[in-house]
């Protein structure tokens, strides 16, 4: 299939542009930057530059392809907004793979987004999503939950550094996900025709708290971490005085989802019958302990050859000359 990956060079992007390559598509990434996505024309992707919001950079970017996967969101360090990437950016991709006559559209959403109708980037998924479905192409919304790439940034690094590791005093259970397992069956959905026009949960085998994850890394880490409870009021507050400045309105909008994570509502749902419409095994879900094991094995092994050497170093400057001064 000729396949256009949008987002190519994030988190989860990155692995479908992988995963497709692997499987014998011929894949074109939409990307900003060539220089940041030489990696992808490495791994034999084709690069074509365009920007969600530059519209007429669009058509360009879709001529002669058959199926797009938008894996794109705004950067958190971006100068653009939540609102012009994920909402005015992607409605211009709709249209545009509209008048391209694109076989499949592929849209990543968050599970629960039409529960939290006060969060922008909440409320833009859940009206992505209801556009996607007018649009009269032809669709697949997959909801995610949380992906385990993000933990090694918010707990693995810093309790190895022995830093502090920040969480909310509520932490609802997420049922994170490998990126390279939401790719995998990203690319079945593509071959199964039962997944058109529907919108399914993609989240990983269990659900974790934020203590649970941090007693998981203590145990793998042999390190005990530094844990700073944030009241969630004090994240409410901080969201309502940064919204009074224009320029703080994007550091607001990730505070709002940072009630979301501290929130009552669990990020899990039944993944039994997706597995099942998908031809796929369940059992060949990473868990995040293995996921973790192998992180904290490679990193500590690491560490223990780097000490190693400068062991080494040390003892060859101390060895006295065999010369007299
Ligand atoms: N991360 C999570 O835990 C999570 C949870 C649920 C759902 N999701 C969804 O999963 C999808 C992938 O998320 P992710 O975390 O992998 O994203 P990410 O790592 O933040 O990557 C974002 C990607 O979007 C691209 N992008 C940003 N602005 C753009 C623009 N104006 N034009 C073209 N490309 C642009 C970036 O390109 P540059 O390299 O040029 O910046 C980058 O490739 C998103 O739809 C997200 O909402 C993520």
């Amino acid at each position: 299939m000729k396949l256009l990956v949008v987002g190519a060079t994030g988190t989860l992007g990155r692995q479908v542009a992988k995963c497709a390559l692997e499987e014998g598509h011929q894949v074109r990434c939409l990307v900003r930057n060539f220089q940041r996505a030489a990696f992808l024309r490495e791994w034999g992707a084709e690069l074509v530059r365009a920007n969600l919001c530059v519209p007429e950079t669009l058509a360009p970017a879709l001529e002669d392809m058959e199926v797009v996967i938008d894996a794109a969101t705004a950067r958190p360090t971006d100068s653009l907004s939540i609102r012009q990437v994920d909402w005015e950016g992607k409605l211009a991709l709709i249209q545009t793979a509209q008048r391209a006559k694109i076989n499949r559209f592929i849209f990543y959403s968050i599970l629960h987004a039409d529960k939290f109708p006060h969060v922008p980037l909440m409320d833009i998924k859940r009206c992505t999503e209801a556009y996607l479905a007018e649009s009269g192409l032809p669709y697949t919304t997959l909801q995610l939950g949380g992906f385990f790439q993000g933990l090694i940034g918010q707990y693995a690094i810093p309790i190895l550094e022995e830093q502090a590791v920040w969480v909310t005093g509520e932490s609802t259970p997420t049922a994170y996900m490998d990126t390279q397992d939401v790719a995998r069956l990203t690319l079945r959905a593509l071959v199964t025709p039962e997944t058109q026009g529907r919108t399914l949960p993609l989240v990983g085998p269990r659900a974790w708290t934020s203590a649970e994850i941090i007693k998981l890394c203590e145990r793998l880490s042999g390190k005990q971490a530094k844990v700073t409870q944030v009241p969630l009021g004090v994240i409410k507050a901080g969201r309502q005085v940064l919204r009074s400045f224009q320029w703080t309105w994007n550091i607001a909008d990730r505070l709002a989802f940072a009630e979301v994570l501290a929130g009552s509502y669990p990020f899990t749902a039944p993944m039994e019958e997706v597995y099942t419409l998908l031809g796929a095994n369940p059992d060949d879900a990473t868990t995040l302990e293995a996921y973790l094991q192998e992180y904290f094995g490679r990193i500590l092994k690491k560490l223990k050859e780097l000490t190693y050497e400068q062991e080494k170093q040390k003892r060859k400057r101390k060895k006295p000359s065999p010369f007299k001064r």
